[in-house]
């Protein structure tokens, strides 16, 4: 049933809302690849799509172009039927709010095991599963507690229990730890490792709580609707003298990765910061060199040519009887650019 490729891959994805006579462009060709048993987080600020993504990813809405593959399924492709088949039995969703996967006059337990018994789960292994997936949230001791008796992580634990009711094969998390304190939100996030690991469940979490990023195996940075960067976690073994035995070079230690994110065009969004600290705008220098790729302010000799023959062509249009210093008056008004450009150039 499942294929080997990855399990989700999002290529050029476009989502347009459409509000009266207006378009919404929430997700502008976005690119995402998940691996199997990935457990990773998609950040960015509010807006940029992040909930769009999920909606898509887990079914609940349609793309307006682009290509959303989950599990080998092209979401774009599947009839409607086959989109709510998808939506039981593939994907699992938790949201900001637990409530919405809560049925509140029920048990924890009631309410993980609802989702096996509408789907015509078999008894015993509905019960068998019940009780795996609350001991795997850490809620069998409470599986009598209906939601009020509950905390807001132990409500948030049953919601993933019944997410998980029907075994999909991928996880959507958005927001899960909105609501709740940092402790709290640990917890969950424990829980969600827990599962990633325990069954190789791939997980997906939307979040602008930095305090996920470390929790996660890569975190993945949207803005205005495009992939822009992502952070990858990597475990490796610490560095070690050739000599040394096997066991402690079994040690591993933490490492992030920082990177920018290509799209299949070759684009690159290059962090707001970056941009801002060198000065540049709408364009800029781009060289190979050793190391990669070098890019600079446009403040190249062509460039500084081109504005230097402009300003004499403005001082010839004054006439013969300019003298120097006028000139170095009126090229204040002339060269904004150019004292611009000058500007930078000190800089470095
Ligand atoms: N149902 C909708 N109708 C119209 N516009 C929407 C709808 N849902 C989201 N948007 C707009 O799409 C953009 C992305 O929203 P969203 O995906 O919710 O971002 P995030 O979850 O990152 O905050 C925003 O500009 C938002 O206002
Ligand atoms: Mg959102």
């Amino acid at each position: 049933m499942a294929s080997n490729g990855p399990m989700v891959l999002c290529d050029g994805l476009v989502k347009i809302y459409k509000v009266q006579d207006l378009e919404v462009v929430a997700l502008q060709g976005l690119d995402l690849m998940v691996d199997r048993g990935e457990f990773m987080a998609i950040v960015g600020p509010s807006g940029s799509g992040k909930s769009s993504l999920m909606n898509i990813l887990g079914g609940l809405d349609r793309p307006s172009a682009g290509k959303a593959i989950v599990d080998g399924q092209d979401l774009l492709k599947l009839s409607s039927f086959a989109l709510t088949r998808y939506r039981r039995k593939k994907v699992g969703f938790v949201w900001q709010q637990p409530s919405r996967n809560l049925i509140p006059y029920l048990s924890v337990e009631e309410n993980v095991e609802l989702p096996m018994i509408i789907a015509g789960m078999p008894y015993k292994e509905r019960k068998e599963w019940t009780r795996e997936l609350l001991e795997a949230v850490g809620l069998w001791e409470r599986r009598r507690h209906t939601m009020h008796q509950l905390s807001g992580g132990e409500q948030q634990r049953t919601a993933i229990g019944v997410a998980l009711a029907n075994k999909p094969v991928l996880l959507l998390a958005d927001e899960p730890t909105g609501e709740v304190d940092t402790a709290t939100a640990h917890v969950i996030l424990e829980t969600l490792r827990y599962l990633n690991r325990e069954y190789n469940l791939t997980i997906i979490v939307v979040t602008h709580d930095p305090r996920i990023a470390d929790e996660v195996d890569r975190v993945v940075t949207i803005r205005d609707g495009k992939t822009s960067s992502e952070r990858v976690r990597r475990l490796r073994a610490a560095q070690k003298g050739e000599e040394s035995g096997a066991e402690e070079a079994e040690e591993e230690e933490v490492s992030y990765h920082e990177y920018v994110v290509l799209d299949y065009a070759g684009r690159l969004q290059i962090p707001r910061e970056y941009l801002d600290a060198l000065g540049i705008s709408d364009r800029a220098h781009i060289e190979l060199t050793e190391e990669g790729i070098l890019i600079k302010p446009a403040v190249g000799l062509d460039e500084v040519a081109s504005q230097a023959a402009r300003v004499s062509e403005v001082a010839e249009s004054w006439g013969p009887q300019t003298r120097s210093r006028d000139w170095k008056i009126r090229l204040g008004d002339a060269g904004r650019g150019l004292r611009h450009l000058f500007g930078i150039g000190r800089k470095k």
